[in-house]
């Protein structure tokens, strides 16, 4: 099948690469971009595994096309924080011990990243509804809800960068 010519702006670069019309967009990234903070779990949009932020919003990657994608902006776990400088929520997920495997750990925080943007001060209830879309099958959620409680605290107070 021909392959169409796609642009995207990727964790802050702008890439340029081509896919076919039924390519998901985690393929294009994961197989082609090899960005694979974004996981696969079970490509049907249930699992929230394959979480990114697409021009400011929360989108599992497994529910558009790669030609869909063209032109936005996308922010991956990888645009969050790195190994020298972890972001907040992945600092707080290591201290609160938020994950046990790490398979949804990439989607969670994406998906939790974009919640704090929307509601700093999110209550208990908020985050549990505000990460309902994301499937964790090792937790049982507690501390993942303290990991998110915490890092928005720390967002919160007057000296904290994102
Ligand atoms: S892999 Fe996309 S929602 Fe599960
Ligand atoms: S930590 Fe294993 S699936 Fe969430």
């Amino acid at each position: 099948m021909s392959k169409t010519s796609i642009t995207l702006n990727v964790n802050g670069k702008s890439v340029e690469t081509q896919a076919e019309p039924r390519e998901l967009l985690i393929h294009v990234l994961r197989e082609q971009l090899q960005i694979t903070g974004p996981h696969i779990g079970c490509e049907t949009s249930h699992c929230g595994a394959c979480t990114v932020e697409i021009d400011g919003r929360s989108v599992k990657s497994c529910t558009m096309f790669a030609i869909q994608a063209q032109g936005t902006e996308i922010t991956t776990i990888e645009g969050l924080g790195n190994p020298d400088k972890l972001h907040v929520l992945q600092e707080k997920f290591k201290e609160h011990h938020g994950l046990q495997c790490g398979y949804c750990t990439p989607g969670m925080i994406t998906r939790a990243h974009r919640l704090l943007e929307e509601n700093p001060n999110p209550t208990e209830e908020d985050v549990r509804f505000g990460i309902a879309g994301n499937l964790c099958r090792c937790t049982g959620y507690q501390n993942i809800v303290k990991a998110v409680l915490a890092a928005a605290d720390e967002l919160n107070q007057p000296e904290a960068v994102a």
